[in-house]
């Protein structure tokens, strides 16, 4: 559904071609932003262009690893160029989750990886874009996180740090901008259905009715529930709204290691108890 919350707004989007960031880029550019995305995967930059251009939006894709400097600086000279420098909206959407394996077994490359990967990004296109926010004295920066920087997740305790970083970041940051004008916020997500966590994966041969189970909403997330989301918080919506990590995750935080039973009688926290 569009409504048109966004007309002419300036939208920057980081890895804008597929998953959640797809998701948001193409969503952004629906409620009438101009959308301005990065994005590393020749195929995937094509598709979401010829997506949004095919219904009516305004898009400008910029190649380009965003790791790298020289990727931040194309991606804000890209931005600066559409409206005279003013942009409104941020979305720092790269990361990786994929597990690195137990604590023990990683190393130091493996934990810089992950920052360059997690959270360096985030600061370097803030650093980038937030001054013409400022200058202007509106904007919208909203940060993906994950529900792992909540709970305890085995297996990926790096990234489940950098990503409570991200959270920090956008805390210190919403208190530090909001007499600019600046709103910056954070989504959560959990259990989408994407390119690095397809729902045939997180199966794993298992039978799907069994997320009814798993997660209190009963289904897994789509990255378009994360557009949504984002959409808010990049809106007037939220206008009053700054600092905050919304989880969307169909409700696994709340139910925190609680599951429905198989045979649908009540609940349980010992999963594998009949
Ligand atoms: N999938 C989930 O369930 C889930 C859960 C919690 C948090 N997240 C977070 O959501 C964000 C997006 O995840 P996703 O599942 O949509 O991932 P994805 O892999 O499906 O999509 C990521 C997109 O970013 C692009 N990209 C990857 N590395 C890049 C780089 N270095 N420079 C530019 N573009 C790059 C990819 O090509 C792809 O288009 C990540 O920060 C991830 O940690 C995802």
């Amino acid at each position: 559904m569009t409504r048109g919350l966004l007309t002419d707004k300036v939208a920057v989007v980081t890895g804008g071609g597929g998953g959640i960031g797809g998701a948001i880029a193409r969503r952004l550019a629906a409620e009438g932003a101009k959308v301005v995305f990065n994005e590393i995967d020749q195929s995937l930059l094509d598709a979401t262009v010829s997506d949004i251009e095919a219904a009516g939006g305004v898009v400008t894709a910029v190649r380009g690893d965003i790791r790298l400097p020289e990727a931040v600086d194309a991606l804000a000279d890209a931005a600066m160029a559409v409206a005279n420098g003013r942009v409104d909206i941020l979305v720092n959407n790269v990361g990786d989750y994929r597990p690195a394996g137990r604590f023990l077994k990683t190393s130091r490359e493996r934990w810089t990886a992950s920052y360059a990967m997690n959270l360096e990004h985030v600061f370097a296109c803030t650093r980038a874009i937030a001054p013409a926010m400022v200058s202007q004295g509106s904007g919208s920066i909203v940060n993906v996180s994950t529900v792992e920087a909540f709970r305890g997740i085995p297996a990926n305790a790096v990234y489940s740090a950098f990503n409570a970083g991200v959270n920090a970041f956008t805390r210190s940051l919403a208190v530090e901008l909001g007499r600019d004008g600046v709103r910056v916020n954070a989504i959560a997500p959990d259990l989408m259905d994407t390119l690095q966590t397809p729902v045939e994966a997180m199966l794993s041969g298992r039978d799907p009715s069994l997320v009814r189970q798993w997660v209190p909403l009963g289904r897994f997330g789509r990255p378009e529930d994360c557009a949504d989301v984002v959409v808010f918080l990049c809106s007037e919506l939220s206008s009053f709204v700054t600092g905050h990590v919304i989880p969307v995750d169909g409700g696994t935080t709340a139910a925190s290691g609680w599951y429905q039973r198989a045979d649908g009688k009540g609940w349980t926290n010992l999963p594998t108890a009949p």
